[in-house]
Protein backbone atom coordinates (compact mmCIF):
# COMPACT_ATOMS: atom_id res chain seq x y z
CA UNK A 1 0.00 0.00 0.00
CA UNK A 2 1.81 3.20 -0.74
CA UNK A 3 1.26 5.66 2.61
CA UNK A 4 2.95 8.96 1.78
CA UNK A 5 3.79 9.23 5.69
CA UNK A 6 6.24 6.09 5.53
CA UNK A 7 8.01 7.25 2.55
CA UNK A 8 8.59 11.12 4.27
CA UNK A 9 12.14 11.77 5.94
CA UNK A 10 11.39 11.94 9.25
CA UNK A 11 13.26 15.35 9.62
CA UNK A 12 10.36 16.35 6.89
CA UNK A 13 7.82 15.08 8.43
CA UNK A 14 8.56 16.79 11.58
CA UNK A 15 9.82 20.03 9.83
CA UNK A 16 8.57 23.98 10.91
CA UNK A 17 9.08 25.57 7.84
CA UNK A 18 10.56 28.52 7.56
CA UNK A 19 7.75 31.14 8.11
CA UNK A 20 8.21 34.65 5.63
CA UNK A 21 6.99 37.75 6.09
CA UNK A 22 5.18 37.20 2.96
CA UNK A 23 3.79 34.16 4.51
CA UNK A 24 2.66 35.86 7.68
CA UNK A 25 0.38 38.41 6.36
CA UNK A 26 -1.11 38.37 2.99
CA UNK A 27 -3.72 40.79 1.79
CA UNK A 28 -3.00 44.73 0.66
CA UNK A 29 -1.82 46.90 2.77
CA UNK A 30 -0.50 50.30 2.04
CA UNK A 31 2.49 50.16 4.36
CA UNK A 32 4.90 47.23 4.31
CA UNK A 33 7.55 47.78 6.97
CA UNK A 34 7.62 43.80 7.54
CA UNK A 35 10.23 42.45 5.56
CA UNK A 36 13.48 44.52 5.48
CA UNK A 37 13.14 45.44 2.04
CA UNK A 38 14.35 48.63 0.47
CA UNK A 39 11.43 50.49 0.79
CA UNK A 40 12.51 53.15 -1.99
CA UNK A 41 12.78 51.12 -4.88
CA UNK A 42 15.38 49.31 -7.04
CA UNK A 43 18.21 51.38 -9.41
CA UNK A 44 16.32 50.19 -12.59
CA UNK A 45 13.59 51.12 -14.04
CA UNK A 46 11.08 48.56 -13.04
CA UNK A 47 10.69 48.27 -9.45
CA UNK A 48 12.54 44.66 -7.98
CA UNK A 49 12.49 46.36 -4.37
CA UNK A 50 9.90 43.59 -2.94
CA UNK A 51 10.21 39.84 -2.39
CA UNK A 52 8.09 37.43 -4.89
CA UNK A 53 5.34 36.19 -4.06
CA UNK A 54 6.48 32.64 -2.05
CA UNK A 55 3.67 30.37 -3.29
CA UNK A 56 3.55 31.86 -7.32
CA UNK A 57 -0.30 32.06 -7.38
CA UNK A 58 -0.92 34.07 -10.71
CA UNK A 59 1.45 31.83 -12.35
CA UNK A 60 -0.16 28.48 -11.08
CA UNK A 61 -3.74 30.06 -11.38
CA UNK A 62 -2.68 30.36 -15.02
CA UNK A 63 -1.22 27.39 -15.49
CA UNK A 64 -4.19 25.22 -13.70
CA UNK A 65 -6.33 26.45 -16.86
CA UNK A 66 -4.32 25.70 -19.18
CA UNK A 67 -3.44 22.19 -17.92
CA UNK A 68 -6.68 21.85 -16.27
CA UNK A 69 -5.35 20.68 -12.89
CA UNK A 70 -6.43 22.84 -9.70
CA UNK A 71 -3.38 24.69 -8.90
CA UNK A 72 -3.11 23.05 -5.26
CA UNK A 73 -1.82 20.19 -7.39
CA UNK A 74 1.08 22.24 -8.69
CA UNK A 75 4.70 23.10 -7.69
CA UNK A 76 6.38 25.82 -9.36
CA UNK A 77 10.65 25.54 -8.82
CA UNK A 78 13.34 27.29 -10.35
CA UNK A 79 13.75 24.91 -13.16
CA UNK A 80 11.96 21.44 -12.95
CA UNK A 81 16.08 20.86 -11.65
CA UNK A 82 14.97 22.02 -8.64
CA UNK A 83 11.29 20.19 -8.35
CA UNK A 84 13.90 16.75 -8.72
CA UNK A 85 16.36 17.63 -6.00
CA UNK A 86 13.74 18.85 -3.13
CA UNK A 87 12.09 15.28 -4.25
CA UNK A 88 15.63 14.00 -2.70
CA UNK A 89 15.75 15.84 0.15
CA UNK A 90 11.81 15.29 1.05
CA UNK A 91 11.70 11.35 0.81
CA UNK A 92 15.22 9.87 0.27
CA UNK A 93 17.50 9.27 3.66
CA UNK A 94 20.77 10.07 2.62
CA UNK A 95 23.07 7.11 3.12
CA UNK A 96 20.11 4.38 3.51
CA UNK A 97 17.50 5.03 0.82
CA UNK A 98 17.55 4.11 -2.71
CA UNK A 99 16.26 5.54 -6.14
CA UNK A 100 15.69 4.15 -9.67
CA UNK A 101 16.58 5.26 -12.64
CA UNK A 102 16.68 4.03 -16.10
CA UNK A 103 19.67 4.94 -18.38
CA UNK A 104 20.52 6.43 -20.78
CA UNK A 105 18.47 9.34 -19.46
CA UNK A 106 18.67 12.79 -17.76
CA UNK A 107 21.51 13.44 -16.15
CA UNK A 108 20.54 15.30 -13.21
CA UNK A 109 18.87 12.43 -11.54
CA UNK A 110 21.95 10.71 -11.08
CA UNK A 111 23.80 13.97 -10.25
CA UNK A 112 21.07 15.08 -7.49
CA UNK A 113 20.88 11.51 -6.06
CA UNK A 114 25.18 12.10 -6.06
CA UNK A 115 24.46 15.68 -4.09
CA UNK A 116 21.92 13.96 -1.75
CA UNK A 117 24.40 10.81 -0.98
CA UNK A 118 21.45 8.56 -2.76
CA UNK A 119 22.14 5.14 -4.12
CA UNK A 120 21.05 5.51 -7.18
CA UNK A 121 19.76 2.07 -8.75
CA UNK A 122 20.74 1.63 -12.62
CA UNK A 123 18.52 -0.54 -14.46
CA UNK A 124 19.05 -0.36 -18.19
CA UNK A 125 16.05 0.49 -20.68
CA UNK A 126 16.21 -2.04 -23.56
CA UNK A 127 17.66 -2.24 -26.85
CA UNK A 128 14.60 -0.51 -28.04
CA UNK A 129 14.93 2.36 -25.28
CA UNK A 130 11.79 0.79 -23.04
CA UNK A 131 11.52 0.25 -19.47
CA UNK A 132 13.07 -3.40 -18.14
CA UNK A 133 10.22 -3.81 -15.70
CA UNK A 134 11.53 -7.13 -14.05
CA UNK A 135 14.71 -5.49 -13.47
CA UNK A 136 13.07 -2.81 -11.93
CA UNK A 137 11.31 -5.06 -9.63
CA UNK A 138 14.14 -6.98 -8.99
CA UNK A 139 16.17 -3.59 -8.31
CA UNK A 140 13.12 -2.67 -5.81
CA UNK A 141 13.40 -2.55 -2.05
CA UNK A 142 12.24 -1.67 0.70
CA UNK A 143 14.86 1.41 1.27
CA UNK A 144 13.52 2.67 -2.56
CA UNK A 145 11.80 6.07 -2.73
CA UNK A 146 11.75 7.26 -6.09
CA UNK A 147 11.95 6.06 -9.67
CA UNK A 148 12.35 8.40 -12.30
CA UNK A 149 11.28 7.78 -16.03
CA UNK A 150 11.63 10.43 -18.25
CA UNK A 151 8.72 10.08 -21.71
CA UNK A 152 9.78 11.63 -24.23
CA UNK A 153 13.36 10.17 -22.65
CA UNK A 154 16.21 12.61 -22.81
CA UNK A 155 18.82 11.65 -25.34
CA UNK A 156 16.63 8.71 -26.61
CA UNK A 157 13.59 10.95 -28.04
CA UNK A 158 11.31 8.61 -27.89
CA UNK A 159 8.42 7.85 -25.57
CA UNK A 160 8.09 4.84 -22.63
CA UNK A 161 5.29 2.60 -23.24
CA UNK A 162 2.70 4.05 -21.06
CA UNK A 163 1.53 0.58 -19.85
CA UNK A 164 4.35 -0.13 -19.01
CA UNK A 165 4.62 3.40 -16.67
CA UNK A 166 0.63 1.98 -15.28
CA UNK A 167 1.95 -1.03 -14.53
CA UNK A 168 4.64 0.76 -12.10
CA UNK A 169 2.72 3.49 -10.77
CA UNK A 170 -0.09 0.67 -9.79
CA UNK A 171 2.55 -1.74 -8.60
CA UNK A 172 5.08 0.42 -6.75
CA UNK A 173 4.46 1.64 -3.16
CA UNK A 174 6.98 4.62 -3.28
CA UNK A 175 6.71 7.31 -5.83
CA UNK A 176 6.67 7.16 -9.95
CA UNK A 177 8.41 10.72 -11.27
CA UNK A 178 7.21 10.62 -14.71
CA UNK A 179 9.45 13.74 -16.45
CA UNK A 180 7.57 15.16 -19.12
CA UNK A 181 10.04 18.11 -20.25
CA UNK A 182 9.20 17.46 -23.97
CA UNK A 183 5.60 16.13 -23.80
CA UNK A 184 4.55 19.29 -25.74
CA UNK A 185 6.17 17.64 -28.76
CA UNK A 186 5.12 14.37 -28.19
CA UNK A 187 2.35 12.55 -29.54
CA UNK A 188 1.18 10.62 -26.03
CA UNK A 189 -0.65 12.02 -24.03
CA UNK A 190 0.59 13.72 -20.47
CA UNK A 191 0.09 11.97 -17.10
CA UNK A 192 -1.24 14.67 -15.75
CA UNK A 193 -4.83 13.48 -15.76
CA UNK A 194 -3.93 10.79 -13.97
CA UNK A 195 -3.12 12.49 -10.85
CA UNK A 196 -6.79 11.63 -9.56
CA UNK A 197 -5.76 7.79 -9.81
CA UNK A 198 -2.81 7.23 -8.62
CA UNK A 199 -1.29 8.93 -5.49
CA UNK A 200 2.54 7.98 -6.08
CA UNK A 201 2.35 9.55 -9.38
CA UNK A 202 4.52 13.06 -9.68
CA UNK A 203 4.60 14.57 -13.27
CA UNK A 204 7.10 16.86 -13.67
CA UNK A 205 7.19 19.58 -17.00
CA UNK A 206 9.12 22.98 -17.70
CA UNK A 207 8.69 26.34 -19.58
CA UNK A 208 12.55 25.54 -20.54
CA UNK A 209 11.75 23.92 -24.06
CA UNK A 210 8.58 24.36 -25.90
CA UNK A 211 7.71 27.25 -23.73
CA UNK A 212 11.19 28.93 -24.78
CA UNK A 213 11.78 30.10 -21.80
CA UNK A 214 14.80 28.37 -20.18
CA UNK A 215 16.32 31.40 -18.92
CA UNK A 216 13.94 32.46 -17.06
CA UNK A 217 14.08 28.90 -14.69
CA UNK A 218 10.69 27.61 -14.03
CA UNK A 219 9.87 24.08 -14.04
CA UNK A 220 6.58 22.60 -12.96
CA UNK A 221 5.66 19.27 -10.30
CA UNK A 222 2.41 18.10 -10.43
CA UNK A 223 0.71 15.70 -7.32
CA UNK A 224 -1.52 15.13 -5.10
CA UNK A 225 -2.16 17.87 -2.55
CA UNK A 226 -0.12 16.07 -0.07
CA UNK A 227 2.77 15.50 -1.97
CA UNK A 228 2.98 19.24 -3.06
CA UNK A 229 2.43 20.38 0.09
CA UNK A 230 5.54 18.65 1.32
CA UNK A 231 7.51 20.38 -1.55
CA UNK A 232 6.43 23.55 -0.96
CA UNK A 233 7.55 23.08 3.11
CA UNK A 234 11.04 22.02 1.68
CA UNK A 235 11.74 24.56 -1.04
CA UNK A 236 13.49 27.94 -0.48
CA UNK A 237 10.69 30.39 0.42
CA UNK A 238 10.66 32.55 -2.92
CA UNK A 239 12.51 29.88 -4.93
CA UNK A 240 10.87 31.41 -8.15
CA UNK A 241 12.23 35.28 -8.87
CA UNK A 242 9.60 37.94 -9.49
CA UNK A 243 10.81 38.80 -12.90
CA UNK A 244 10.19 35.32 -13.75
CA UNK A 245 6.53 35.36 -12.39
CA UNK A 246 5.66 38.44 -14.55
CA UNK A 247 7.06 37.34 -17.59
CA UNK A 248 6.28 33.65 -16.91
CA UNK A 249 2.63 35.01 -16.98
CA UNK A 250 3.06 37.08 -20.16
CA UNK A 251 3.85 34.18 -22.14
CA UNK A 252 1.55 31.80 -20.41
CA UNK A 253 -1.25 33.74 -22.37
CA UNK A 254 0.68 33.18 -25.74
CA UNK A 255 -0.03 30.03 -26.22
CA UNK A 256 -0.70 30.14 -30.02
CA UNK A 257 2.75 31.24 -30.42
CA UNK A 258 3.67 27.92 -28.62
CA UNK A 259 1.65 25.91 -30.93
CA UNK A 260 3.25 27.07 -34.38
CA UNK A 261 6.41 26.88 -32.97
CA UNK A 262 5.82 22.93 -31.85
CA UNK A 263 4.44 22.47 -35.62
CA UNK A 264 7.31 24.36 -37.16
CA UNK A 265 9.94 22.59 -35.18
CA UNK A 266 7.95 18.70 -35.62
CA UNK A 267 7.89 19.73 -39.37
CA UNK A 268 12.19 20.63 -39.33
CA UNK A 269 12.55 17.58 -37.75
CA UNK A 270 11.01 15.26 -40.13
CA UNK A 271 12.88 17.29 -42.78
CA UNK A 272 16.06 16.76 -41.32
CA UNK A 273 15.10 12.99 -40.62
CA UNK A 274 14.77 12.60 -44.10
CA UNK A 275 17.67 14.09 -44.98
CA UNK A 276 19.90 12.63 -42.64
CA UNK A 277 19.22 9.32 -43.59
CA UNK A 278 20.84 9.47 -46.69
CA UNK A 279 24.10 10.46 -45.62
CA UNK A 280 26.68 7.85 -45.75
CA UNK A 281 28.19 8.17 -41.84
CA UNK A 282 24.29 8.23 -40.60
CA UNK A 283 24.01 4.12 -39.55
CA UNK A 284 20.80 4.86 -37.94
CA UNK A 285 18.14 7.71 -36.81
CA UNK A 286 15.59 6.88 -33.46
CA UNK A 287 12.41 7.82 -33.60
CA UNK A 288 11.62 10.81 -31.76
CA UNK A 289 8.86 12.34 -29.83
CA UNK A 290 10.91 15.18 -28.59
CA UNK A 291 12.75 17.96 -30.37
CA UNK A 292 15.43 16.64 -30.65
CA UNK A 293 17.03 13.34 -32.58
CA UNK A 294 19.01 10.96 -31.45
CA UNK A 295 21.41 9.87 -34.68
CA UNK A 296 23.88 6.91 -34.59
CA UNK A 297 27.09 7.72 -36.81
CA UNK A 298 30.23 5.48 -37.80
CA UNK A 299 32.25 8.16 -36.18
CA UNK A 300 30.40 10.41 -33.42
CA UNK A 301 33.85 12.17 -31.74
CA UNK A 302 34.67 13.11 -35.90
CA UNK A 303 31.62 14.58 -37.10
CA UNK A 304 31.46 16.48 -33.35
CA UNK A 305 34.82 17.74 -33.53
CA UNK A 306 34.43 19.09 -37.41
CA UNK A 307 30.97 20.34 -36.47
CA UNK A 308 32.53 22.26 -33.91
CA UNK A 309 35.60 23.72 -36.55
CA UNK A 310 32.49 25.03 -38.20
CA UNK A 311 30.86 26.78 -35.51
CA UNK A 312 28.07 24.24 -34.98
CA UNK A 313 27.44 22.52 -31.41
CA UNK A 314 25.66 18.89 -31.08
CA UNK A 315 25.64 16.75 -28.28
CA UNK A 316 28.38 13.68 -28.25
CA UNK A 317 26.41 11.17 -27.01
CA UNK A 318 29.14 8.23 -27.86
CA UNK A 319 30.43 7.56 -24.11
CA UNK A 320 26.43 7.08 -23.06
CA UNK A 321 25.78 3.27 -22.55
CA UNK A 322 23.78 2.19 -25.57
CA UNK A 323 24.10 5.46 -27.23
CA UNK A 324 27.65 4.55 -28.75
CA UNK A 325 28.48 5.95 -31.29
CA UNK A 326 25.28 8.66 -31.34
CA UNK A 327 24.87 12.63 -31.41
CA UNK A 328 21.84 14.25 -29.89
CA UNK A 329 20.73 16.45 -32.31
CA UNK A 330 18.06 19.75 -31.37
CA UNK A 331 15.75 20.83 -34.04
CA UNK A 332 16.90 24.38 -34.80
CA UNK A 333 14.97 27.44 -36.94
CA UNK A 334 15.15 26.22 -40.50
CA UNK A 335 18.11 28.22 -41.57
CA UNK A 336 20.05 26.80 -38.49
CA UNK A 337 19.10 23.30 -40.08
CA UNK A 338 20.25 24.30 -43.11
CA UNK A 339 23.21 25.07 -42.08
CA UNK A 340 24.06 21.55 -40.30
CA UNK A 341 22.94 20.04 -43.86
CA UNK A 342 25.02 21.67 -45.71
CA UNK A 343 27.97 21.43 -43.42
CA UNK A 344 27.53 17.84 -42.59
CA UNK A 345 27.72 17.18 -46.77
CA UNK A 346 30.98 18.26 -46.82
CA UNK A 347 32.12 16.00 -44.19
CA UNK A 348 34.83 13.26 -45.64
C1 LIG B 1 14.35 15.48 -19.32
C2 LIG B 1 14.69 16.79 -18.76
N1 LIG B 1 14.17 17.15 -17.58
C3 LIG B 1 14.44 18.35 -17.04
C4 LIG B 1 15.30 19.23 -17.66
C5 LIG B 1 15.62 20.52 -16.97
O1 LIG B 1 14.58 21.39 -17.07
P1 LIG B 1 14.59 22.81 -16.36
O2 LIG B 1 15.19 23.76 -17.31
O3 LIG B 1 13.14 23.06 -16.09
O4 LIG B 1 15.39 22.67 -15.08
C6 LIG B 1 15.86 18.90 -18.89
C7 LIG B 1 16.79 19.83 -19.56
O5 LIG B 1 17.48 19.54 -20.47
C8 LIG B 1 15.54 17.64 -19.44
O6 LIG B 1 16.07 17.26 -20.61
Amino acid sequence: MFELNNLLRNNIKNLTPYSSARDEFQGEASVYLDANENAFGSPLDTPYNRYPDPLQYKVKMRLSEIKGVPARNIFIGNGSDEAIDILFRSFCNPGVDNVIIVPPTYGMYQVSANINDVEARKVLLTEEYQLHLEGIAEAIDEHTKLIFICSPNNPTGNSINRDDIETLLANFNGIVVIDEAYINYSRQKTFIQELTEYANLVVLQTLSKAWGLAALRVGMAFASEEIIEVMNRVKPPYNVNEASQQLALEALGNVAQVNAWIKETLEQRDKLVLTLKDMAFVLDIYPSDANFILVKTTDAKGIYNFLVEHGIIVRNRNNVELCEGCLRITVGTPEENDTLIQTLQQYK
